[in-house]
């Protein structure tokens, strides 16, 4: 019998050092003891040394169980270790085995690192930094989270993409995670009361929670996937969850006395509606409180694969407001608007123009990045109909606040949101239309449009019309 006690409770290249060396001392699953490392070491005496085997070589094992093993040993489940050692073990003799779904070992490995992909989506979503005030004046951030498996390690990385700028620590019962700017870092897990209980953004956040709050989704969601209880007592507008549901309570109530006869599933689905439907009361005080919130947008999905919210940039009082379509993939991970080949033919042109970007406030209508993964590439998908009108409210927001003297709608989905679905681009392009509220909208081509002509010739002729379409631009801006 051998007794393994790792160091480690979720690291892959520890596990894989140790079972490399069992199997090449041929020791079978059932042989082997793992002792669970979140148990103390001192109870166990002299551990095993893990010692990496070199020159002589293990089966090659496909790719899949690579990928699963890595998620798989996140899992809190105990008996991890030992699962993934007899399906390596396994795997020496039948090369196929992660294909056989039916396989007792193989569904309980996929079952784990279900749960684990769950668990870093949901530490995705749900994690809320604190400012921290600092004696030397640098703004810090801290946030509380407990995730039900190990999953840190997996979802710092995502963090410091997403929050390059900042300075963070991320606290957890078995580990914190800190980034200075520079250097991400690990070290020992900490508790709630690490994490201060207050700071300047969290009425704000309850403020933008009331406003998203859907009585229905409540209903049929919360409970299970998109807010479990769990983590509502890490968030700061948990606290107004209480008084929304007894008032979404009571507007059910009276809803069903009225519609007593309506099926229970097109009831759900009409309360949906009508929660998507009903004007928000949402009280921001600064186009900087907006943005600090747009990136706990849940109002459609495509938050859950994009790096971050992409907010428009500019003065705050700018004259003219551009608005395109939505953030591509450099502006998925810049944080910013047109910074990406979209970004160069929309620069160039407003040079050619005589406009300043600098001058004007940069946008999209949907500020997500929606794309579908094609291998190492992110392919670029328009947003639909109800993503738009979705991402509306924070194009209204921004509107609100600049209130720009003239809107420039690129590409048919800026049209659209800014002047209704029914309006297309054709019938506005190169001249003035007024929107509801009275600003004038004045619409032109996308400049990723121009990037896709494929006759050079043309590209030329529609990329003059652009700069022209600037120049009308500029001239109603002087008018
Ligand atoms: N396309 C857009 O519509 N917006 C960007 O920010 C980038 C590309």
């Amino acid at each position: 019998m051998r007794t393994v006690h790792l160091r480690s409770r979720n690291d892959f290249d520890e596990w894989r050092a140790v079972a490399r060396r069992l199997l090449l001392d041929v020791v079978r699953p059932e042989d082997v003891v793992w002792v669970d490392p979140a148990m103390p070491h001192d109870l166990f005496g002299a551990e095993e040394s893990v010692e990496e085997v070199t020159g002589r070589k293990v089966g090659k094992v496909p790719q899949r169980f690579m990928d699963w093993a890595e998620a798989g040993i996140c899992h809190s489940d105990p008996e991890r270790f030992g699962l993934l050692y007899r399906l390596l073990w396994r795997l020496q003799k039948d090369r196929d085995l992660m294909e056989v779904r039916s396989d007792p070992d193989v569904g309980k490995l996929d079952r784990r690192v279900s749960a684990v992909r769950r668990d870093a989506h949901k530490m995705k979503a749900f994690v809320r930094f604190k400012s921290v005030a600092d004696d030397s004046g640098l703004e810090r951030f801290v946030a509380w989270f407990e995730p039900d498996h190990f999953v840190l390690e997996r979802v710092a990385p995502f963090f410091v993409r997403r929050f390059t700028g900042m300075i963070w620590g991320i606290v957890t019962p078995y580990r914190s995670a800190f980034w200075d700017g520079e250097t991400l870092e690990f070290g020992d897990g900490g508790h709630k009361d690490d994490v201060p209980a207050d700071d300047a953004l969290e009425p704000v956040w309850k403020s933008y929670f009331s406003s998203i709050f859907n009585p229905a989704r409540l209903k049929v969601k919360m409970m299970k996937t998109e807010m479990p209880v769990k983590y509502w007592r890490n968030l700061p507008e948990a606290e107004v969850i209480g008084s929304l549901i007894r008032g979404a309570k009571a507007a059910e109530e009276a809803m069903i006395e009225r519609q007593a006869s309506i099926p229970s599933s097109k009831h759900v689905r009409r309360m949906e509606r009508q929660a998507e439907e009903t004007p928000v009361a949402v009280s921001f005080d600064s186009l900087a409180e907006v943005k600090a919130v747009v990136d706990e947008c849940r109002r459609c999905p495509l938050y859950e694969m994009a790096t971050q919210a992409v907010f428009g940039e500019g003065p705050a009082q700018a004259e003219v407001m551009f608005v395109g379509e939505q953030p591509g993939d450099q502006e998925d991970l810049a944080g910013k608007p047109f910074v990406g080949p979209a970004g160069k033919v929309f620069d160039a042109a407003m040079a050619e123009a005589g406009l300043e970007r600098e001058r004007a406030y940069v946008t999209n209508a949907v500020k997500h990045f929606k794309f579908v993964p094609r291998g190492k590439k992110r392919l670029h998908q328009r947003p639909n109909a109800g993503e738009v009108k979705a991402c509306k409210f924070w194009l209204n927001l921004e509107r609100e606040f600049v209130k720009p003297k003239l809107i420039a709608a690129m590409g048919a989905t800026a049209v659209s949101s800014l002047a209704g679905s029914g309006t297309t681009l054709s019938s506005v392009r190169g001249r003035v239309t007024e929107l509801e509220d009275g600003t004038r909208m004045y619409a032109t081509v996308h400049p990723s449009y121009l990037l896709r002509i494929p006759d050079r010739a043309e590209a030329e002729r529609e990329r003059a019309r652009f700069v022209e379409d600037l120049r009308a631009v500029k001239g109603l801006m002087e008018g």
